[in-house]
């Protein structure tokens, strides 16, 4: 039972022999360096893997994943990730990719306390208060969950566009488009939901910085 992980160093041996098989200088090609033009930002829910569901390869896609993919301010983890990838990778697009059925997001629902989470989950509380009208009309408990899913996504696409990372990067005129994704476990679809920003102007101007 606690031997189950070597399964995974196995898997490995068998992955790096099957690379090697379709191209003997695939890791020589990588170990030169990366551009990806891709930066995710995603739920760590091990059911939502960037690559996999999004058909890219390793090189392709720059990732963050914490709980309930979320864009916070003071998140020093966030912020470098962006900065790094914004600023020296200089990726085209950034992804915030949420999920439907995300516990994070589903907890924040919830008045229970769940522990120092609590302090996370506020951040996504936050963004239920943004839209509690539109919200608190959904009876459909399911519904709403899948409503309160894609305005946290929405929500987090601001947050971006609200950074001085992201801001300066559109002032360089450098071609940065973020985008809003949602991705369905249960048939493995992402809705797209189109709230995509590409410059300052998309942001009220109270976030407009010089
Ligand atoms: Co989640």
């Amino acid at each position: 039972m606690e031997k189950l992980y070597l399964r995974l160093l196995e898997n490995n041996k068998t992955w790096v022999k099957e690379q090697l098989d379709l191209d003997p200088a695939y890791f020589e090609k990588l170990s030169k360096g990366q551009s990806p033009e891709y930066l995710w930002i995603g739920c760590s829910d091990s059911r939502v893997p960037a690559n996999q569901i999004t058909g890219t390869e390793p090189g392709e896609v720059f990732v963050h994943r914490n709980i309930a993919n979320m864009v916070v301010h003071s998140d020093m983890n966030m912020l470098s990730v962006l900065s790094y990838a914004v600023e020296v990778l200089k990726v085209k697009h950034i992804i915030v990719c949420g999920h439907y059925g995300c516990g994070g997001v589903i907890a924040a629902m919830k008045n229970q306390q769940f522990g120092l989470i609590d302090n996370w989950l506020r951040h996504i509380k936050d963004v239920y208060r943004y839209h509690h009208k539109e919200l608190d009309a959904i009876e459909d408990e399911n519904e709403r969950a899948r409503r309160f899913v894609e305005v946290n996504v929405q929500e987090q696409v601001h947050d971006l566009g609200k950074t001085s990372i992201v801001q300066n990067a559109w002032k360089r005129n450098q071609p940065l488009h973020i985008h809003g994704w949602v991705y369905d476990i249960n048939d493995g679809l992402i809705n797209d939901l189109k709230v995509t920003f590409t410059c300052t102007k998309d942001l009220h101007k109270v976030y407009h910085l010089d």
